[in-house]
């Protein structure tokens, strides 16, 4: 029997809102870019493409599949450097490759990519079974550790916060009770049978333990810590005029990247009656549009692209 094919190519995924994110990069032939979320380089190779030859293109994620391809990429293009950290810290990993200079354009395309989505072997989907994972890094505990150390208050609160699911407590009072019972939840076929027995409200477009996956993706790789910090980062490291790109695919993401530009592009409040003019101190940002979300022939050609929302914002000199 000829076995499944895992190697990083076997799975492919298509860059979501390219030509936006094209009509938005940084202006300049030659920019100095960090693609924070390479995945399998959609976005990297099309920025490639518009890039002159002093131009640099970083290329950082923290899946090691990624990362192969990264290398294999940077192994025919001098212009790209490899850099293996979460986004989050990627002050310390970046910083270091720029000398005095700034960056001229920071990309984050958020979430995980088909690849890791579609391979059961990671462990992200409740329609394939595989072992029960999701670990973009394979750093940190597994959602099964996560299942079998967590207490029912601690699931519900990760499926009620992260998941935004109705039924968080009973579904975690259900695990909570298997676990006692001696059920050990190993595979994610197995966790999803659970989930859906113990969800009252079966919608007809929608798995009963989706909610449930994605809070407990969300946990596992701590994925809005990572954004809070990812886009601090990235300001810090932005040159004047360079452009923060941001595609977020969930409301949370969402949220969280909307009030982080906001807070950039207002500055600190000023304390009331205080006789002062001009700009609040500590604008780092002009908003570049509002968000935006894939045009209707985009979603014709990838589904996937349907919840994406790029929001835009370039650096102000201090
Ligand atoms: C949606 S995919 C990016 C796809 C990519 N733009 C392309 O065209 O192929 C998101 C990628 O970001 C990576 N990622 C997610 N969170 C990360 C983090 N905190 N640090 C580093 N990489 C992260 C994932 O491993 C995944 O490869």
């Amino acid at each position: 029997m000829r076995g499944r094919d895992t190697t990083p190519q076997a799975y492919a995924h298509t860059p979501v809102m390219l030509d936006e994110v094209l009509a938005l990069r940084p202006p300049g032939p030659h920019p100095w870019i960090l693609d924070a979320t390479f995945g399998r380089g959609g976005h990297s190779r099309a920025l490639l493409a518009h890039m002159g030859a002093e131009g640099r293109l970083f290329a950082l994620d923290r899946d090691p599949q990624a990362l192969t391809e990264a290398a294999r990429l940077a192994a025919e293009d001098a212009r790209v450097t490899v850099v293996a950290s979460p986004f989050g810290a990627l002050a310390e990993a970046v910083r270091p490759l720029l000398g005095e200079r700034g960056l001229d354009g920071v990309l984050m395309d958020l979430g995980v990519s088909s690849p890791q989505l579609d391979d059961p072997a990671r462990g992200f989907s409740f329609r394939q079974d595989g072992p029960l994972d999701m670990r973009m890094s394979g750093a940190g505990l597994s959602a099964a550790e996560v299942i079998a150390q967590s207490d029912e208050g601690e699931l519900a609160r990760i499926f009620k916060e992260l998941g935004e699911e109705r039924f968080a407590k009973r579904i975690a009072r259900a695990l909570v009770q298997a676990r006692q019972n001696g059920v050990e939840f190993t595979r994610t076929r197995q966790l999803a049978d659970a989930v859906a027995e113990a969800h009252p409200a079966w919608s007809p477009d929608r798995h009963p333990a989706t909610r449930v996956f994605m809070a407990l993706r969300l946990h596992v790789n701590d994925e809005l810590g990572q954004l809070e910090a990812g886009l601090k980062a990235a300001v810090d490291l932005l040159a004047p005029g360079g452009r923060l790109l941001v595609i977020s695919f969930h409301s949370l993401e969402d949220r969280i990247v909307k009030r982080f530009l906001r807070r950039e592009a207002q500055g600190a409040p000023l304390p009331r009656g205080l006789p002062v003019r001009g700009p609040a101190p500590g604008i780092r940002l002009r908003l570049l549009g509002k968000g935006q979300g894939p045009s209707e022939a985009e979603l014709l050609r990838n589904p996937r692209a349907r919840s994406a929302r790029l929001r835009v914002a370039e650096r102000v000199a201090a």
